[in-house]
């Protein structure tokens, strides 16, 4: 059936955006990104800007993107500023040298602020869908995001509507908006699988400005292939957490499970999945990617809820050829649900993120390289550490063939407190930070977490620094990124006395 709206071609599409709006785009990760309008926006801008004339956008996604659109946007210099969650090299060069204004939000909050009007007016939605109908129903394509707010809140509409992706996807997405506050109810989800909310986003049909056809895969990159020093992390998390069962801390049924993405969180769940102490399990989750895809056919995940499905090309194609297999395993809700500080302390998530850096008394930095230099953002390892059940952090115990120790005396950014992290990991083994004061954190931290070339080292910080509830050395605090700076080599510092 044709609908009733103008079909426009990307370029046509983007020639409808003006310098100096705001965009609310979808993609969390590069699933479910738009793609061919902000390409379409980028050769626009370039355009503009050899004619001399201004041309930059505002940003707001769910998280990171592909580089169809962060990655042209910002070659293009044409990203004025950018939230919640990047994770693209020309953005970051952009963001970091001061081209590109970047604020790093929780992604619980994003929906939220953007409906109080915390970031603006958004002048447009530009959302990639499977399928949409004439009474303005859309279906999403393999992440939601934050797209159902961007829709409903955004002025006006452009719908990517990409036949890459199939329509029988609809069904696998649980939309819910919450009412604000003071009128906010309970989030009714006692189970991860509950479903609670529609399986499209309903909007005005009057204010879709033009729907662009596309037929392209997402940008998602592979992994690295697993090496020892990751499978080692997973294999530590995975008897970590079987000795919690074992313990009796963890139910024998054991909990919903977090992971953070990336090749360290692959090999965890690789780990949990190989380890038989550990029963099958759901997954409460950010999002879900190729290793929960393989556990759910083997059985080891009964279910896995997410807001965005970031898997390679072909794994989607066979998760599309098998579509009836994973309907009743899978589903993806909004970034606000799926991340709810409410929901991850009511189910009792055990979550697991990276970490870049984490201090000697448990606080982790996961966004700044030495202080300064932003790498991706917060994401949700915030709002999934803070109301976690058992908080664990994982990292290698060095960077940069061993010049970096990514355990310091005090962390040059501070995402998370010692009050929020429960337990760290590295290659080396397994630091339980729970009820522990500082001086027992900072012995368990460096003798068990450290890379043994700088345990030595870290030791003789802490114990030169005698006083306090928290004993630091203020002029030795920052010496190894110092060093690091000025040397390239963490090793072999010299505290001052
Ligand atoms: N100092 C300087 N550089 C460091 C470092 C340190 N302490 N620790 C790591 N790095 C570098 C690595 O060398 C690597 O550099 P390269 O890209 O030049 O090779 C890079 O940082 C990434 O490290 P890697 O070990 O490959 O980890 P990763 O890809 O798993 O990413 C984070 C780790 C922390 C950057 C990533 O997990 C992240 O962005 N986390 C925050 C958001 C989050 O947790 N989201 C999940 C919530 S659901």
């Amino acid at each position: 059936m044709k609908l009733p709206f103008p079909t426009l071609t990307a370029d046509e599409a983007a020639a409808l955006i003006q310098n100096g709006q705001t965009l609310g785009c979808s993609g969390f990760t590069p699933a479910g990104a738009a793609k061919v309008i902000p390409k379409a926006l980028a050769a626009r801008a370039r355009a503009e800007h050899e004619a001399g004339r201004p041309f930059k956008v505002a940003i707001v996604t769910g998280a990171s993107t592909g580089d169809s659109l962060d990655g042209e946007l910002a070659r293009a210099d044409a990203i004025s500023w950018r939230t919640p969650y990047q994770s693209n090299k020309s953005l970051r060069d952009s963001i970091n040298k001061g081209k590109t204004r970047f604020f790093d939000m929780h992604l619980s909050h994003v929906q939220q602020q953007v409906r109080a009007g915390f970031l603006g007016q958004m002048d447009w939605a530009i959302v990639e869908a499977c399928a949409v109908s004439a009474d303005g129903q859309i279906v999403l394509t393999t992440s939601v995001g934050a797209s159902n707010t961007f829709l409903r809140c955004a002025k006006k509409v452009l719908i990517e509507l990409n036949h890459f992706h199939s329509p029988r996807l609809r069904g696998f997405h649980d939309i819910y908006e919450p009412q604000d506050p003071p009128y906010r109810q309970p989030v009714p989800i006692i189970r991860p699988s509950d479903h609670i909310g529609q399986p499209t986003v309903k909007i005005d049909p009057s204010k879709i400005a033009g729907i662009v056809e596309s037929n392209m895969a997402d940008e998602t990159g592979g992994f690295e292939p697993a090496d020892a020093v990751t499978n080692k992390i997973g294999e530590n998390v995975a008897n970590f957490l079987a000795g919690e069962i074992r313990a009796g801390r963890v139910p024998r049924e054991f909990l919903p499970l977090q992971s953070g993405v990336g090749n360290i969180a692959n090999a965890v769940l690789g780990a949990l999945g190989a380890n038989p102490e550990i029963p099958a399990f759901e997954m409460y989750s950010e999002v879900i990617q190729d290793s929960v895809v393989d556990l759910i056919r083997s059985g080891k995940i009964r279910f896995a809820t997410g807001t965005s499905l970031t898997i390679g090309k072909e794994k989607l194609q066979a998760f599309y050829d098998d579509l009836e297999f994973f309907r009743p395993r899978v589903l993806l809700r909004p970034q606000e649900i799926t991340n709810n500080p409410e929901i991850v302390r009511r189910l009792g998530i055990i979550t697991v993120n990276t970490a870049i850096e984490v201090d000697i008394f448990g606080n982790v930095n996961s966004t700044h390289v030495m202080g300064s230099n932003l790498m991706n953002g917060i994401g949700g390892s915030g709002d999934f550490t803070r109301n976690a059940y058992i908080s664990v952090f994982t990292c290698p115990s060095s960077a940069k063939g061993g010049k970096i120790s990514t355990i310091v005396p005090l962390v040059s950014h501070m995402d998370h407190s010692e009050h929020s992290v429960h337990v760290v990991v590295t290659e080396q083994g397994v630091a339980d930070l729970r009820g522990k004061d500082p001086n027992e954190r900072a012995r368990l931290i460096v003798q068990h977490c450290a890379h043994p070339e700088y345990r030595d080292e870290l030791l003789r910080y802490f114990e030169m620094a005698k006083d306090g509830h928290s004993p630091q050395t203020l002029a030795n605090a920052f010496l190894m990124h110092q060093q690091f700076l000025q040397t390239g080599d963490m090793r072999g510092v010299k505290w001052t006395p």
